[in-house]
């Protein structure tokens, strides 16, 4: 396998992309990884709080730049900025649209649609051939768009084919790993392919992502699905998923040379499990407006409550049957919480914010510091100036640190020490 060459004795060197407050960085830095340069920027909002925070916690050494990754590309390809050598390329990045339009001239190379983030990440592993990637995104990512399920995945598994990667997938739910929160991302980890496939089913259970957080034992049998992408990123992007009514990528996956193996797979875990419950601080510690008042209590019922009732659709004034059902209220503390949205800060009554009981007949918001714990953050990481609803919306973009933890540990073993 091809390496990226570094001194003896030091651990590999990480870029982190989308870095936020630094969920990977907390996660692989035990494990001797080293960023050797990081990239954030908030396209809503100028103040620039994640940023702020991610310099306040790690410093601005050894390079952290706050700038749109793609103006970032831009610069980096017309050789004005320069991104170092790296062993790993890390970053949680959005679920967007990743179709393709073909380019009168294929030469030309691939023409993503403009601000899809995943071109830029293409464009840097274009660039820089790092030996592994290490990403994370919503599960949904395995199933969109609607219209042509699964196609946006097929195209990043086609474009890192191309590129002479082979990936491993898997969708996690951080509470069946005994971690405090439900939370579902997908896992990827791609790296530099050998001349031909590994076994798949070696690799599905026991390769990088298996061990880090085991599954159990199954015969693939009826369940495993195989087959080949195209190599045409524009043909896959037009056909792949449009005659089928549901995706092909299952919650687990390997793609080697355009060969694709997915099954769904089972975890199995018997180790400690934390819940909403243990990481909630003392009442005597929560600020007195994180209580909800008597007078919103009916508010907060109502929007976490069942409900069937008529409704008129703004735009067409077409009157519709408006149905959903219960949420719990309050939220039990005794399992695991539910995900933390990016909406989680605030007083405002919400369906999905999370309420706890306070054991005198009240009830109450988590605090930052609580949704800080549910990611395995430390206490007060997001503490640096900005405002508390900024903290939980931070909150709500990063992932659980234990996973990246779990499989930093497995990506540590295998890239190893340089001889
Ligand atoms: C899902 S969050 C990743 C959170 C991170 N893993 C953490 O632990 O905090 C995606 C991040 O990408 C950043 N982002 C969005 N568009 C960007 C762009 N064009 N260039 C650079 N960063 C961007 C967002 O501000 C956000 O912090």
């Amino acid at each position: 396998m091809s390496r990226v060459s570094r001194p003896k004795g030091t651990g590999p060197r990480v870029v982190e992309l989308f870095a936020g407050v630094g969920g990977f960085r907390l996660g692989m830095e035990p494990h001797g990884f080293r960023t050797v340069w990081a990239n954030q920027w908030e396209p809503s909002t100028r103040k620039q709080h994640a940023f702020d925070c991610y310099v306040a916690r790690f410093g601005e050494s050894p390079s952290h730049v706050n700038e749109d990754l793609e103006r970032v590309m831009d610069a980096a390809e017309a050789g004005r900025v320069e991104i170092p050598d790296h062993d790993v390329l890390v970053g949680g990045f959005p679920c967007q649209d990743y179709s393709v339009a073909r380019t009168l001239n294929q030469a030309l190379g691939l023409e993503g649609r403009k601000g899809v983030l995943w071109w830029q990440i293409h464009r840097l592993v274009t660039m820089k051939r790092p030996p592994f990637l290490f990403l994370e995104n919503v599960d949904r990512l395995l199933k969109s768009p609607a219209g042509q399920r699964g196609r946006d995945f097929a195209v990043m598994l086609v474009t890192l084919a191309n590129l002479g990667y082979e990936v491993e997938w898997r969708v996690v739910n951080a509470a069946d790993y005994g971690f405090p929160q439900k939370r579902r991302r997908v896992y990827i980890v791609a790296r530099l392919a050998g001349p031909e496939p590994r076994d798949a089913q070696e690799v599905l259970h026991r390769g990088t992502l298996g061990r880090a957080l085991p599954v159990v034992d199954t015969q693939l049998g009826q369940l495993f699905e195989s087959f080949v992408i195209d190599g045409d990123p524009a043909e896959v992007s037009e056909s792949f998923g449009a005659r089928r009514g549901e995706s092909p990528f299952r919650n687990a996956g390997y793609m080697s040379h355009r060969r694709v193996w997915t099954v769904d797979l089972a975890p199995t875990w018997d180790g400690p499990r934390t819940t909403l419950g243990d990481i909630l601080e003392p009442i005597e510690d929560v600020p007195e407006d994180y209580l909800v008042p008597d007078t919103q209590l009916g508010s907060w019922r109502y929007l976490k409550g069942a409900k069937r009732e008529q409704r008129i659709h703004k735009g067409s004034g077409t009157p519709y049957e408006y149905v959903e059902g219960a949420i719990p209220f309050p939220d039990p503390v005794d399992g695991p919480s539910r995900t933390i949205l990016t909406a989680e800060g605030g007083p405002t009554p919400s369906r999905f914010k999370h309420l706890v009981a306070t054991g005198d007949g009240r009830y109450r918001r988590l605090t930052p510091r609580e949704l800080e714990r549910l990611n395995g953050f430390p206490d007060d990481w997001t503490d640096t100036g900005m405002p508390e609803g900024r903290r939980a919306f931070m909150m709500g973009n990063a992932l659980v640190v234990g996973i990246v933890e779990r499989i930093a540990a497995e990506l540590a073993r295998e890239i190893g020490d340089p001889a």
